[in-house]
């Protein structure tokens, strides 16, 4: 991995705000959390027990997701853009554990995963981590870091796994998607989950209240067509977007371990 201490050395990390980062390795069961992380997700699980399942069935979903690019469809390049904490199971792990060459670049916005990532994965080989905003696509692909790992002439899966509903419209995330997927040559894949609330008051009226309290901005309200729309133009593989344990799961009947609502779809690039 290269030294990312020019992009991280300045910044300093609020632990007085909760981060999303920290938040969900807290949901997670892992450790690099704080008071006010848990604090936020506790709030939200008082109204839904099962969001602590949620988030392991949305990881489930990313884990199934790259093991099958990995294992079926070839693919040896991953672009992770919210990635989160690579504390738990992370994109590196499971491709890595099937072929050693797969390369991984990590993106979140969190300094705090920059922070952590780069202790965290010293010394691994084919990695790297970039501090950088789903919002402003080309400044991620243009990374040096990025460009240093990912051939854009080979095909790579685009992970955009449970975030993009911390982008709000005025942000256009659909453009954003866009604007990645049309970086990529044909065989690549956008894996994609999104939390939707549409239909559920008590648990989006909780969630959201939580969220506004602590000035950030949850954009769960969308329904399953619009985040539908996040793959059009590519061929959606079965069984299409569906829940995250729906999902090419090993279960005959998968389970429904939360009220709150994750799509999850893997789709090709053609
Ligand atoms: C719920 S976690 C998902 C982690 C991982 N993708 C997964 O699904 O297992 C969401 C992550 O997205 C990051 N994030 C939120 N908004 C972002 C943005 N605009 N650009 C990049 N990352 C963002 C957060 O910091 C957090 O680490």
């Amino acid at each position: 991995m290269s030294d990312t201490s020019t992009q991280t050395d300045t910044i300093q990390i609020d632990t007085t705000r909760p981060g999303l980062a920290r938040m969900y390795d807290y949901l997670l069961g892992g450790s690099e959390n704080h008071l006010v992380d848990r604090t936020l997700v506790d709030e939200i699980a008082a109204t839904d027990p099962g969001v602590f399942a949620a988030a392991r069935a949305n990881r489930d979903f990313l884990i199934r997701a790259v093991t099958h690019l990995t294992e079926e469809a070839g693919i040896r390049q991953f672009l992770d853009i919210g990635s989160g904490l690579p504390t738990q199971d992370n994109v590196h792990a499971v491709a890595q554990a099937i072929d050693p060459a797969a390369r991984v670049v990590y993106v979140d916005n969190d300094p705090t995963v920059a922070k952590h990532a780069e202790s965290l994965v010293r010394g691994e080989g084919n990695i790297e981590i970039v501090l950088g905003d789903v919002s402003s696509p080309q400044g991620i692909l243009d990374d040096p870091r990025l460009r240093r790992l990912i051939d854009f002439d080979q095909p790579v899966a685009l992970l955009l796994v449970a975030v993009l509903h911390f982008v709000p419209d005025s942000g256009d995330p659909w453009a954003a998607v866009r604007l990645l997927v049309d970086a990529l040559p044909s065989g690549s894949y956008l894996v994609l989950s999104h939390v939707s609330l549409a239909e559920l008051d008590e648990l989006a009226d909780t969630t959201d209240r939580a969220f506004e309290k602590r000035n950030i901005q949850l954009n769960a309200n969308r329904t399953k067509a619009q985040i539908s729309r996040f793959f059009d133009g590519l061929d959606l593989l079965e069984p299409g977007l569906v829940e995250t344990t729906q999902w090419r799961s090993a279960e005959t009947a998968p389970r429904k371990v939360s009220d709150m609502v994750i799509y999850a779809g893997v789709a090709r690039k053609n």
